[in-house]
């Protein structure tokens, strides 16, 4: 039997800002525009699927940002430096991760925040075994709030934070921000943020990866209610809703939909949630940006924007993000 190893590497639990996810559901489904949060697609069965949309044809982003990481990852490390200890928002077992990793100048650290213990372990598990010097100090938290960072044994010359994925599209304006803002406090004096950022492009290319034919985006979409059913009581009827998603330029952003496809009542804990034919309910925004758009964001939250990498289509990029420097 293989042995744990985060019982080998500290392990840092972090779960004060870990809120009543029941009461958040049925907040979601209370609103005039019923709701529920992205970060439920996230059970076995979900990740299982969103592995399977990183693969899909229609869906760039993930190979796209990889050929982004392969084509400039030297370049990339170099502007690092020696002695980084590499924070990574999300557990990164991903190969993106592992490209950095492997071109890193000796890092110090590797520091995968994760909600997920069970993802964290996973992450570390394979991590380890492939960069069996490096030291992995898996941190259990909520990352969109302020959380202790662990000492490595090396001290770091710099924090950088890595928050590939363009996971901040998942994040509205505002909260979006307000993570950036964390990432600024955790990166520290000299640190500097990794990102990925997906843009802005034709509407029929964007519709296309988030429907795709193959219908594992829908069944990723509607897995959410699967679960909400399981771990929380209610009774969606799935051959009832049906997933959709649209883009809408003028926000700039997918809205992933699931719509009732008649009059239906729902009920979850007691409470009773009523649906006209063709209602529904947004489990995620998805912001595409513009690199001027990411630019403002990034200048809003302290940091300015170094270097943008990006593959021939502009479909997506990487961007290299260091705190800006106080101007008196
Ligand atoms: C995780 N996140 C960046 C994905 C996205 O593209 O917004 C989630 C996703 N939803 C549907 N397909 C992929």
């Amino acid at each position: 039997m293989s042995s744990n190893p985060l019982q080998t590497v500290g392990l840092t639990e972090q779960h004060d800002s870990i809120i009543d996810e029941s009461a958040e559901i049925l907040m979601g489904l209370s609103c005039p525009q019923k709701m529920l949060s992205p970060k439920f697609f996230y059970d076995q069965t979900g990740s299982r699927l969103f592995d399977e949309i990183c693969k899909l044809p229609e869906y760039y982003p993930t190979r796209t940002e990889l050929g982004i990481m392969e084509t400039h990852v030297s370049e990339i490390a170099r502007r690092i430096g020696p002695h980084a200890s590499l924070i990574e928002f999300g557990s990164g077992s991903s190969l993106k991760t592992r490209t950095l990793l492997e071109h890193l100048d000796r890092p110090a650290a590797y520091v995968p925040v994760d909600i997920s213990k069970e993802h964290l372990v996973s992450a570390a598990n394979s991590l380890k075994t492939d960069f069996p010097q490096l030291e992995i100090l898996p941190v259990v938290a909520d990352f969109t709030h302020p959380f202790p960072l662990p000492d490595p044994k090396i001290t770091p010359l710099r924090n950088l934070v890595y928050f590939p994925g363009s996971t901040i599209g998942n994040f509205d304006t505002e909260a979006a921000l307000e993570l950036l803002s964390v990432m600024y406090q955790e990166a520290g004096e000299d640190g500097a943020l990794l990102i990925g950022v997906d843009l802005k492009k034709d509407t029929a290319i964007l519709e296309k990866a988030y429907n795709d034919s193959a219908g594992v985006t829908a069944a990723f979409n509607l897995n959410m209610l699967e679960r909400i059913n399981r771990e929380f009581g209610a009774n969606f009827d799935l051959t009832q809703f049906e997933h959709i998603a649209v883009y809408d330029a003028e926000l700039g952003r997918i809205e992933m939909r699931l719509v009732s496809k008649r009059e239906q009542r729902v009920r979850l804990q007691g409470h009773d949630f009523d649906f006209i034919q063709g209602e529904h309910i947004v489990t995620e925004h998805s912001h595409k940006y513009t690199l001027e758009e990411f630019r403002e964001m990034a200048l809003l939250s302290g940091f300015q924007v170094d270097k943008v990498w990006t593959d021939p289509a502009s479909l997506f990029s990487v961007q290299y993000c260091s705190r800006r420097k106080q101007q008196n």
